[in-house]
């Protein structure tokens, strides 16, 4: 017997129940963006390689180890399947032109790839939700976006999410700092580890992201970026923070926090939770004024952030938080030929009124039958025998009401008792 086959390590499944709890989170988190303003675009899952190789830069962990690349047999180009979504959505802003119509308020859901090492909350196919404002240059949209995630922590339920904010500053200061960071580090070469070493002279900014925890005393003592930006940038980092302040929500800055793409500049922040253990960052992102012009479009500033749809679903269970489980008003039982026939019409009649039915399909005794009606969750049954079928009428039961009465309604008339009584029992609620 051959083998049975296995999903790919870290590209999970997402069955019945966990999805229904997936599309409840997703229609408030369309609600959500749609009272800011956002509107959606959709970017195809497979990119050109170097565009990720451009947008994210050649000395990231992504772009060294994590993409799926490859080559597609039948033109040669080199392919990637996406590992964030902030590179696709900007270049297509530039290919269609809509850097033209700016500002622009996006939104994109979907997968991304990573190959990283799969553990709790850390996956190889992982869901973002992505939020991108083009053609904004002043720290207004940096506040704002950071107010739109306390905001859906909110309309989520979900509280213990800590904010951390840092300023990178313009790319010049960076530079300064830069090159005080390489002469710091070099002072530390014989502690350096071989990620350090390779980093030293191509980003040494990253070695500050580094995991080992030899380095952390020597990264915690490093020169600090906040010493080396200018005026402006400062005044735009108080921006951000004076609108933090005045909406009372509470956040750190944390001169550590450089993010794992190099397109940012100014504004970076993380949302953070300690309930989910070492994969605690559950939305990130920051400003990225270059990357416009970058790609090849015309410079224009940008901001934007994501969220691990994987993250905040755990946390939402973590913290007690229940899918809305969605249960038919209906469920069709039937049994003879006749009053299968019927049933269909019934059916089908019965949702042109607006009425959610669960049609039984695949026979089996009434009895059976009624059992699946109560496992669906049903409000009600509408039972149909062939007795029932030759003079068009069906029994009404009500399921969720020991001893209630069953009625017999011409087909016809099944749509306003059913309304009716939905209507009576939502008001008893
Ligand atoms: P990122 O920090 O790489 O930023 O990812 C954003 C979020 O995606 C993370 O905070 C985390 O919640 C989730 N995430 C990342 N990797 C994984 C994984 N392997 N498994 C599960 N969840 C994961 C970006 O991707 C930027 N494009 C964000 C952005 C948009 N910046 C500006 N605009």
């Amino acid at each position: 017997m051959s083998q049975t086959l296995q999903s790919v390590r870290g590209m999970n499944d997402i069955l019945p129940d966990e999805a229904e709890f997936w599309e409840v989170f997703e229609e408030t988190v369309r609600s959500w963006l749609k009272s800011y303003g956002y509107r959606p675009i959709r970017m195809p899952i497979v990119e050109p390689t170097p565009l990720f190789k451009r947008a994210i830069g050649e000395v990231t962990d992504i772009v060294e180890k994590e993409m799926y690349s490859f080559e597609d047999s039948l033109n040669g180009e080199q392919l990637t399947l996406r590992p964030e979504g902030t590179a696709g959505c900007v270049r297509a802003v530039i290919q269609h032109g809509l850097a033209n119509q700016i500002p622009r308020r996006l939104y994109y859901i979907g997968q991304m790839f990573r190959h990283e090492r799969p553990q709790k909350g850390r996956y190889r196919q992982f869901h973002q939700v992505g939020v991108e404002s083009i053609g904004f240059a002043g720290p207004d949209i940096d506040a704002e976006m950071i107010l739109m995630g306390a905001r859906l922590w909110d309309d989520l339920g979900l509280d213990g999410i800590e904010l951390q904010i840092n300023s990178l500053g313009q790319p010049e200061e960076r530079a300064q700092h830069r090159a005080a960071l390489i002469a710091y580090f070099e002072r530390y070469q014989d502690i350096l580890d071989e990620d350090a070493k390779r980093r030293l002279y191509t980003n040494p900014l990253r070695i500050l992201d580094t995991k080992n925890p030899a380095l952390q005393e020597m990264c915690a003592q490093a020169p600090k970026l906040i010493d080396y930006l200018g005026a402006e940038s400062l005044a735009h980092f108080e921006g951000v923070q004076q609108v933090l302040k005045d909406a009372g929500v509470p956040y750190t800055v944390n001169p550590r926090l450089v993010r794992g793409l190099d397109y940012y500049n100014l504004t970076v922040f993380e949302w953070v939770t300690d309930k989910l253990g070492a994969q605690g960052t559950v939305c990130a992102g920051g400003r990225y004024d270059g990357l416009v012009g970058q790609l090849g479009g015309k410079a224009t500033p940008a901001c934007g952030f994501a969220m691990g749809v994987e993250r905040l679903i755990a946390l939402i269970k973590e913290s007690g938080g229940e899918p809305a489980a969605p249960a038919p008003d209906v469920y069709v039982v039937h049994q003879g030929e006749q009053a299968s026939r019927l049933a269909f019409r019934v059916a089908e009649g019965l949702r042109d009124q607006g009425i959610d039915v669960l049609l039984h399909c695949g026979g089996g005794s009434f009895k059976s039958q009624m059992k699946k009606a109560d496992g669906s969750g049903a409000t009600f049954a509408v039972v149909i025998g062939d007795d029932e079928a030759a003079t068009g009428e069906a029994q009404l039961k009500f399921l969720r009401e020991e001893g209630a009465a069953q009625l017999k309604l011409k087909v016809d008339d099944l749509a306003e008792a059913i309304i009716g009584q939905l209507i009576d029992s939502d008001e008893e609620e």
